[in-house]
């Protein structure tokens, strides 16, 4: 048909041509509900129609230890809470099982992609992807090293460096400043492990007497720490170890068992500090054979699905928010037991 503006329209074309009018308005305005803006690279999220579920993607860096067990449950819980589908997957603490999960998280078209890096390099390129098809990023537990930070929202998570000059802290105050210090560090290229070393570096720097004579990697895990200590402890110079720093509990565990296997006692005659606070290392430390432990706290499911919901509701949120966590040493340690959640 054609329409002239010159030729006046009879009652039936005129009320046709409106409801074809009404219906092509309709159906353009669902159409830019569903769709993501990748165009202007916009990863702030929101726009979610109302009654649909948020889905939300997480890569978690596997399984490691009692700490990543409990922040997993955290997580998981949290979701089912809130009735948010999460889509779940474990790296067993590798960055390529990542960056493979976080590209099919934009394949599926997540509303909020998490995830908490295995090591702090090499995200760019995928980050940019995200970023490209407008899904918002969450950081959770440990930062990355990128130059561009509009490809996250936010970092929650806790701070290293401080648990790391906490540990060190302690160790002195213990001490009175004298000590031969074997170093269990978590794996490498990882924000704790290079934060906490940090931390801790940087407050022995003001101690002369305190040196750091034997340091390897132990994964994070109770395998890789006490084959790890054992190997300390077969070294000429094992009698000059007066103390031990352990980047987290379960390399604190596995030591000790290494020690006791070689006849030491753990917490005597080696003094042990080390990162968590799970219940485990409360365990040991109510035995008499760990030390000290400096609080890093797992259980922040609750802040990343509020950031979520912040996200989601298109609100502004800050570039960093750090958990509140403290240390707890022997004396403490039987009357806090009961009340760790994790
Ligand atoms: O990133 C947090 C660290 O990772 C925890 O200290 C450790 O136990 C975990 O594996």
């Amino acid at each position: 048909m054609k329409h002239d503006s010159a030729t006046p329209l009879t009652t039936k074309t005129r009320t046709r041509f409106f409801s074809l009018l009404a219906l092509a308005a309709a159906a353009a305005l669902l159409a830019s509900c569903g769709k993501k803006d990748s165009s202007s690279g916009d990863n702030s999220g929101g726009g979610k129609s109302a009654g649909k579920k948020i889905v939300v993607g997480f890569s978690q860096v596997g399984s490691e230890s009692g700490w990543r067990t409990a922040n997993t449950e955290s997580i998981k819980a949290e979701a089912a809470k809130r009735g948010i589908e999460l889509q779940f997957s474990d790296a067993q603490q590798k960055q390529e099982n990542q960056i493979k999960a976080l590209r099919s998280f934009i394949a599926q078209g997540v509303d909020v992609i998490a995830f908490s890096p295995v090591v702090v390099t090499g995200w760019q390129p995928v980050m940019e992807e995200i970023k490209k098809a407008g899904i918002p990023v969450v950081l959770t537990d440990r930062a990355v090293d990128v130059t561009d930070d509009s490809l996250y929202v936010t970092f929650i998570g806790s701070d290293f460096v401080q648990e790391g000059r906490r540990a060190a802290e302690w160790l002195a105050k213990t001490t009175g400043g004298k000590a031969k210090i074997a170093e269990l560090v978590g794996t490498p290229g990882s924000a704790p492990a290079i934060d906490r070393k940090k931390g801790f570096e940087e407050v022995l720097a003001k101690y002369p007497d305190m040196k750091i004579i034997k340091s390897q990697s132990g994964d994070f895990t109770r395998a890789k720490g006490k084959e790890v200590m054992e190997s300390f402890l077969k070294s000429p110079d094992a009698k000059e170890i007066t103390a031990l720093f352990a980047h987290n509990d379960d390399m604190a565990i596995g030591a000790i068992q290494a020690m006791e296997e070689s006849g030491i006692k753990p917490g005597k005659d080696i003094l042990i500090v080390s990162i968590d606070g799970v219940r485990d290392a409360f365990k040991a430390m109510a035995d008499g054979k760990l030390n000290c432990t400096v609080e890093c706290n797992p259980l922040i499911g609750p802040q990343l699905f509020d950031a979520v919901d912040a996200i989601m509701a298109k609100q502004q949120l800050p570039k960093r928010s750090e958990v509140k966590e403290g240390v707890f040493e022997q004396a403490q340690a039987a009357a806090e037991l009961p009340n760790r959640k994790y």
